[in-house]
């Protein structure tokens, strides 16, 4: 983890209430339909995509902040989290996985890209990593402003993307 990330980590630990685009329209918008397999999701925060998803599927959420897990085992005692860095427990895991979710978390990191290298090689054969990031959104917590598509591709190199409600709405192919 790089020190201007860890030095946010207080303020997502202060600020549980966050309301997310992984609510109910995410997957609409994404144009995405899951119905079984596995799904990481990285930067769960509380953990509200394991709302989406069906209880079939299988769901792992990582994230570095101790207040968020908390909140999301609670809200969702069934579901599997784990309170870690994602690059740390992206060099660890071995697992696979069919879907790797990161909703408003790769502008809250230094190097997004190598996140998402880590991510692709935890993918399982023809798997998708999927998620959103705001549309030009300056704020102390965003380490990464996307001012266009251009930036975009630069920054994060989606295979496809939609601009809609003030989001990219992104997916990567394995
Ligand atoms: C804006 S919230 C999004 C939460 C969730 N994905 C959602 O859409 O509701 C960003 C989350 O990324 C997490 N985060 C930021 N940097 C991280 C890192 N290096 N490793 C793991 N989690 C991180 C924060 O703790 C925070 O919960």
């Amino acid at each position: 983890m790089y020190e201007k990330e860890e030095k946010l980590l207080k303020h997502y630990n202060k600020r549980l209430n966050y309301s997310s685009t992984a609510g109910g329209g995410a997957l609409g918008t994404l144009k995405m339909s899951l119905t079984t397999g596995s799904l990481l999701d990285l930067g769960c925060g509380d953990g509200r995509l394991a709302k989406v998803i069906p209880k079939e599927m299988k769901y792992l959420g990582v994230d570095f902040s101790s207040g968020r897990i908390e909140k999301a085992r609670k809200n969702h005692p069934d579901r599997k989290f784990i309170c870690q860095d994602a690059y740390k427990f992206l060099e660890g895991d071995d697992g696979r996985y069919d879907f790797i979710a990161c909703f408003e978390f790769l502008e809250h990191l230094v190097t997004p890209k190598r996140v998402l290298t880590l991510a692709r090689a935890r993918l399982s054969n023809g798997g998708v990593i999927f998620g959103s990031v705001p549309v030009n959104r300056g704020y102390f917590a965003h380490l990464q402003v996307f001012k266009d598509e251009e930036e975009l591709k630069e920054k994060l190199d989606p295979d496809s993307w939609v601009e809609k409600n003030k989001h990219f709405w992104c997916k990567w192919n394995v």
